[in-house]
């Protein structure tokens, strides 16, 4: 059993490992709320404005470092979204975006974002891959349901905007390609996988939190 593992290709090694990960992903917290179609433009603007702070501490490690050969494969600038999402957050929210806070899980997602750039900056890979590879499968779904649902104009979704990839599919499997090429130590390679669950494990944080804030107010 343990070889079979061995042999698999790290993108399979991932896949195996998070799968219920994803499921709980897919259907607990704010995200199943915004599905269910409880959720309204102000909390989905909330929702919003902890991913600004994610993408931006992802995108801004990437970058600075760039200069690791590993690392430089994923400076995906067509996949980056904080840019995007800022649009939307002024087009939502305003003058209110001044008195927006983090979310806690937020927060420490950010702290572990720097750790990761102080200590293997390649395991920050994880976390691009979980948030960009998401935004292409599940981005399409997103915006016919904000746009149809909680009533959101079209000025406020920029961050599904995905111009420079025009093949999602083969998009995606060279990306995994990338992975799967990452030729990464034996003990690197075991820090990646478990680093894709922590990914998961933050992203159902900051989802469950806002939920449970919703709630309370
Ligand atoms: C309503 C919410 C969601 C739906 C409907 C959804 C749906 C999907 C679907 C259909 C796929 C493609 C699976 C395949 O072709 O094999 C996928 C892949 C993926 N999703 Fe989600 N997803 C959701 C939420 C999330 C969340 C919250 C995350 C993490 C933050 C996430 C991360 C991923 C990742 C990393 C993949 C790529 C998996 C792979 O490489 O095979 N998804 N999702």
């Amino acid at each position: 059993m343990k070889s079979e593992v061995n042999n698999m290709d790290l993108m399979t090694k991932i896949r195996k490992n998070t799968a219920t990960l994803h499921s709980a992903a897919e259907h607990t917290g704010f995200i199943k709320r915004i599905v269910d179609g409880h959720a309204c433009k102000d909390t989905y603007a909330e929702y919003l404005f902890n991913l600004h702070f994610m993408y931006k501490a992802i995108e801004e490690t990437i970058e600075k470092n760039k200069d690791n050969k590993v690392v430089q494969e994923f400076a995906t600038t067509e996949l980056y979204k904080s840019e995007l999402i800022k649009k939307d957050l002024e087009f939502l929210l305003g003058d209110k975006l001044e008195t927006m806070e983090l979310l806690p899980s937020t927060s420490t997602f950010i702290n572990r974002i720097k750790e990761i750039d102080n200590s293997n900056s390649e395991l920050i890979v994880a976390y691009a891959y979980t948030r960009f590879i998401a935004d292409l499968f599940g981005g399409r779904t997103f915006v016919a349901l904000l746009a149809v649902n909680y009533k959101v104009a079209a000025e406020g979704l920029n961050y599904y905007k995905c111009d420079g990839v025009k093949d999602i599919r083969a998009y995606v499997m060279n990306y995994a390609n990338k992975i799967n090429n990452m030729n990464l130590s034996v003990e690197l390679e075991a820090k990646l996988i478990n680093e894709v669950s922590n990914a998961y494990i933050y992203n159902l944080a900051i989802s469950c939190e806002l939920e449970a804030k919703l709630h309370s107010n």
